[in-house]
């Protein structure tokens, strides 16, 4: 082989590994997204089916958990890391931009889940409410 054709030859590797990589960094599978969650989730936070039940009950008889626990406990890992391209906590100029499309939108897609962004932002006992309350937490700090 040719000098000419073993430098072509990494020229082209390189640049398939890097695309390879960049890629990784902006899309997570769904099985990738679940070891994430799994992995930040607080010890103990992954439990079993009566634990969530139980959990639950809870949440629907007492009040509505506040929204900064609920981000603390489940949603700063990544918010305030910026993990996937998460939008970062007090990053004004991010969350202006996310809001254009309205705010119930940007709900929406938090109980739905969007890309990166899983379902409920992993807190699977939250009531809708509890996750807003979590959301406008983000935001008022993100002004
Ligand atoms: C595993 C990491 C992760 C966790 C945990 C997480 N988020 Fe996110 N979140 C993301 C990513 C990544 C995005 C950007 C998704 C996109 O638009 O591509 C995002 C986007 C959002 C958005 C913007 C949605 C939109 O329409 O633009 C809101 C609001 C949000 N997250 C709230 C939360 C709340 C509240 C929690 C906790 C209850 C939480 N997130 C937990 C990763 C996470």
């Amino acid at each position: 082989m040719s000098h000419l054709r073993i430098f072509a030859l990494i020229t082209i590797s390189c640049a398939m590994l890097w695309g390879c990589s960049a890629k990784q960094n902006q899309e997570l599978t769904a099985a990738q997204e679940q070891a994430v969650a799994e992995r930040i989730a607080p010890a103990g936070h992954v439990v079993k089916a009566g634990q969530v039940v139980a959990a639950v009950a809870v949440s629907a008889g007492g009040s509505a958990r506040a929204g900064d626990a609920i981000y603390n406990r489940n949603c700063m890992a990544c918010h305030n890391s910026g993990v996937a391209g998460a939008p970062m906590f007090g990053d004004a100029g991010a969350w202006t931009a996310r809001l254009e499309k309205g705010i119930e939108t940007v709900y929406t897609n938090a109980i739905n889940g969007i890309n990166g962004m899983p379902a409920r932002g992993t807190c699977m006992d939250c009531s809708d409410e509890e996750v807003i309350a979590a959301i406008d937490y983000l935001l008022d700090n993100s002004k």
